[in-house]
């Protein structure tokens, strides 16, 4: 089997992301029209590739090189089948609740022993955050909210950010009421490079990024503070107030409950890297890549990018992030590939999950 350049940088043992900070409305608007095709999906937390369900594929083929992450993926599969969607969101932790063990219990029944075991070990955490609260990631915002973040903001203008309000109201509230010296110090610290790669993400994973992690989280704020509306965003609202508010990210919404739940036997499960299913000699209809290429240096991402391609049926959809290191059709493929500019300026703008610089949709020419 193929090895991913990753595997021998990171730590996969533990949960790093319990949630999907992607936007899996950008991303399934993205793929376009999947119906009886084949799709790929980073695997992650497992919520993206869930919501790709919505689009109608043949099936999804879930890849990720860490066996934690799979997990999430397999609680989310019994949750789906075992809970009703109100339990579902309390034993995540988009509500709050007092029963998750008992839910956990519940969604863990039909699963394989080693999934058992590895959420057992977590109950009590489960109990405490939700199973969407308790990877590295959250624990990281955690810290921010529950440590820092009162230094800086009352819970009155924490609140208050969640109120609707017309967008010159929403620069002013930035301007005059959020973004005082305090904050501004706040972010700088947090979010050094040296910072998080202690604290939320392996250090490896900086190895190729450009510029200051604060001066980006500033600008993406304004995106998500002012240009769209930060009453609608799930995201913000869980790494502000730990919890998720009326928003929902798509996968965790009533109106895909139980289509998602009825497709659940068309998601296949391959523990692995990426590069070890584009070497199968099966071809994809379209690719959630989450933002792994930035993971990789610029010349194994020109590799695996390549191997993609051959992977791809005429047509397929490549969809990915960047958060800070710049990634998109290297150029030795460009005369394979069409970047969809159109279709990414439109997402880009509604994209709730606002920590990243790039999103991606690039399709193979037929
Ligand atoms: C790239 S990370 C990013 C997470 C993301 N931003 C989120 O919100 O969840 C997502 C997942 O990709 C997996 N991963 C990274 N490189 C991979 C590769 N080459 N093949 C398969 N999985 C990979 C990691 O194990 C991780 O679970």
């Amino acid at each position: 089997m193929q090895n991913s350049e990753i595997e021998t940088k990171a730590a996969f043992d533990h949960i790093r992301y319990a949630q999907l900070w992607e936007d899996a409305d950008v991303l399934t608007q993205g793929l376009g029209d999947c119906a009886g095709g084949t799709l790929v999906s980073i695997c992650s937390a497992g919520d993206n590739a869930l919501a790709m369900l919505v689009l109608d594929p043949k099936k999804v083929i879930v890849v990720d090189l860490s066996p934690a992450q799979i997990a999430c993926l397999q609680l989310r599969i019994g949750a789906f089948r075992t809970l009703t969607h109100p339990e579902f969101l309390e034993l995540m932790g988009a509500r709050p609740s007092r029963r998750r063990r008992e839910l956990l219990l519940k969604a863990l029944a039909g699963l394989d022993g080693d999934t058992q075991q590895f959420w057992q070990g977590l109950s009590e955490e489960v109990a405490q955050y939700g199973a969407g609260g308790v990877g590295k990631f959250e624990r990281y915002f955690r810290i921010f909210r529950t440590r820092l973040l009162p230094f800086v903001h009352s819970r009155k203008t924490i609140d208050a950010i969640f109120v609707s309000r017309p967008k010159p109201e929403r620069q002013v509230f930035l301007d005059t009421r959020f973004n005082t010296w305090r904050w501004r110090l706040l972010l700088s610290t947090f979010f050094s490079r040296f910072v998080m790669g202690r604290m939320g993400r392996d250090k490896a994973f900086f190895d190729h990024v450009d510029g200051s992690p604060a001066q980006h989280v500033a600008r993406r704020i304004r995106h998500a503070a002012v240009t769209c509306d930060p009453a609608m965003n799930p995201y913000l609202h869980w790494i502000m107030k730990g919890d998720h508010g009326e928003a929902l990210p798509m996968t965790w919404r009533a109106e895909h409950f139980e289509v998602i739940r009825s497709r659940l036997d068309r998601i296949e499960i391959r523990p692995g890297s990426l590069e070890a299913f584009v070497s199968t000699g099966e071809k994809a209809d379209g690719f959630n890549l989450s933002d792994i290429f930035e993971y990789m240096s610029p010349e194994v991402f020109r590799d695996v990018y390549g191997q993609i391609l051959n992977a791809s049926a005429p047509g397929a959809r490549l969809v990915y992030w960047n958060m800070m290191a710049p990634r998109r059709v290297p150029e030795d493929f460009r005369n394979r590939v069409e970047t969809l500019s159109e279709v990414e300026t439109e997402l880009k703008a509604i994209d709730k999950a606002f920590f990243y610089s790039d999103f991606v949709v690039e399709q193979v020419r037929a």
